[in-house]
């Protein structure tokens, strides 16, 4: 069973500056909400028990968020305000199942990865990247199902304009297994237009065996100099270990860009 989830939140977020200089990207809101609350209910919804957040020095906001006590309790004993009260509730459950770990240099998403490695108990566990929301369906969830019927790792898929192949993880497949269902053959990070295999892209939801360390610990830097967990699973498909590539039913929302910053929200809102 998949209990664990972990969440790179380390990155500088310069997409969205001036947003960022001195916020989170992922405490921005959207649609009235900070955005990790977001992917933090996709997580529970899924079944997932804990939650290890990967933050830095410069984002030590995102772990004051959840530890507001003394300010909540404060507030609640002048104002019997009902709507701060649920809202407090609220974030003393997100608290009980998060931990936090540093990687205090962007070194990539392998990088943030690897910080994990001493909490990870069983053999899997799924990551999602706080840019990429998908919402009207639980993406996490359906792929923990996949992963419970066929034991192998699963990333989630999207096909994207050819043009924008330079921006995303890139793969080719080899067997259709189900609907919406394929082994992945060949993932590439980031590859230019004429070495893509395909305009199928990983979305960031990924569900890694724990055997994914040792890969990573072997990688060399690779694109832009960075750790990328892409790498660590091709290695991990030379050696014969099954990944799935699961292309969700969703709406994907990329709020990682300032363009899609402000569409998430109004997608959100007609919710
Ligand atoms: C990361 C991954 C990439 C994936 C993308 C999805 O890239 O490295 O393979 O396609 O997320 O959003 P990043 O957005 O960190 O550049």
């Amino acid at each position: 069973m998949i209990k664990q989830a972990i969440i790179p939140l380390a990155g500088l977020g310069t997409r969205l500056l001036p947003l960022t200089s001195v916020f989170a990207k992922e405490l921005l809101p959207i649609n009235g909400r900070p955005a990790v609350e977001y992917i933090l209910d996709e997580c529970i919804e899924a079944g997932i028990k804990e939650i290890i957040l990967i933050i830095s020095d410069k984002k030590k906001m995102i772990k004051d968020y959840f530890f507001q006590d003394s300010f909540y309790k404060k507030i609640l004993k002048k104002k019997k305000d009902p709507r701060i009260k649920r809202e407090y509730q609220k974030i003393l459950r997100y608290k009980k199942m998060i931990k936090f770990v540093y990687q205090n240099k962007p070194l990539g998403t392998g990088d943030a990865v690897m910080k994990t490695k001493k909490y990870i108990k069983s053999n899997y566990f799924l990551m999602l990247l706080p840019d990429d929301l998908i919402i009207q369906d639980n993406c996490s969830k359906s792929m923990i199902d996949i992963h419970r019927k066929y034991k192998s790792s699963v990333m989630a898929s999207m096909r994207v304009n050819k043009k924008t192949v330079s921006r995303w993880g890139i793969f080719s497949l080899s067997k259709k297994i189900s609907n919406n269902n394929y082994f992945i053959n060949d993932v590439i990070e980031k590859p230019k237009i004429n070495d893509a295999p395909s305009n199928k892209a990983v979305i960031g939801r990924y569900i890694l065996p724990k055997k994914i360390f040792s890969e990573i610990k072997k990688l060399k830097p690779g694109k832009g100099g960075e750790i990328h967990i892409t790498d660590a699973i091709q290695n991990l498909i030379n050696k014969k270990n099954l990944f799935i590539a699961h292309n969700f039913k969703g709406k994907y929302l990329d709020c990682g860009t300032m363009h899609g910053y402000i569409n998430s929200t109004l997608e959100i809102s007609k919710l």
